[in-house]
């Protein structure tokens, strides 16, 4: 399949996981990719071993005066970005009666303000394009709450909604929006607990991995998804349906 042939793509927290997944998958399908990061010396190997069609930029999502450097960045080097997948992001623990104001306001700047910043930042070139696809990653977490579970639980409930917000101002524009809610997938940011008892707690009996949930984000950033907007996937073997 070469379903990103001619496609400028963003993704963020590339360096490792799903995203660097889903940074391969485009670039193998014709595609060429910014990969970002704060990960710096991950980010420049992976893009390095995808080649020419890969580069590298550090960038921490939640600084919203680099997004527009990356934006540039890429229409220089490839030409205007129209795929963009918000996939950066932290998990973070801890009931609203345990954590800091301070710590509340970062898990929100990247999990949630990074995706904001990256939708408004690429726009312009998928308006200029005639349209695009972008992909959030959520979280399993969005369809429910846990207890200890408050930043990521919050921050990853408003990448929800800003997908089906964002999914009817857009569409005018021919710019689908879409999210992913992984549930426990095999990356390193896989709570370890859960890694050890994947059996008992995933009805399909193990932890997913980071390609089984990348093929979901990529078809979705790909023009086979074409009339799919405003859509919220599970990827995670049956666990919070
Ligand atoms: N693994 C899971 O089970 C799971 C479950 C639900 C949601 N998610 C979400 O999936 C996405 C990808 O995570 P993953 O599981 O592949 O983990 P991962 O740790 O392999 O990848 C996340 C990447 O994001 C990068 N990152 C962290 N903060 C950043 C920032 N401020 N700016 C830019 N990059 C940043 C990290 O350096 C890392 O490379 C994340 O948004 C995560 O919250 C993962």
């Amino acid at each position: 399949m070469n379903r990103f042939e001619g496609k400028v793509a963003i993704v963020t927290g590339a360096a490792s996981g799903m995203g660097e997944m889903e940074a391969r998958i485009i670039a193998a399908e014709g595609g060429q990719v910014i990969l970002t990061d704060v990960a710096r010396e991950l980010g420049e190997k992976v893009a390095a071993d995808i080649g020419d069609a890969a580069l590298f930029m550090h960038h921490d999502v939640a600084d919203e005066a680099r997004w527009s450097e990356v934006v540039e960045t890429a229409r220089e080097r490839f030409g205007p970005p129209t795929v963009l997948i918000n996939n950066g992001g932290v998990g973070a623990y801890g009931g609203i009666h345990e954590i800091t104001a301070d710590y509340m306001r970062r898990i929100m700047e990247i999990n949630f303000m990074g995706g904001f910043f990256g939708i408004r930042a690429v726009l312009p070139s998928m308006q200029e394009r005639g349209g695009g696809a972008i992909v959030n990653i959520s979280s399993g977490l969005a369809t429910t709450s846990l207890a200890g579970y408050f930043p990521v639980g919050v921050s990853k409930w408003a990448v929800r909604g800003m997908t089906r917000l964002a999914a009817k101002d857009l569409a005018p524009f021919n710019v689908r929006v879409n999210t992913v809610f992984p549930g426990a997938i095999d990356t390193p940011s896989l709570v370890q607990s859960v890694r050890d008892n994947a059996k008992a707690l995933i009805p399909i009996g193990r932890a997913g991995g980071a390609d089984e949930c990348a093929r979901v984000v990529t078809f979705l950033a790909s023009d086979e998804a074409s009339y799919v907007s405003g859509a919220e996937v599970m990827v995670d073997g049956a666990m919070l349906c």
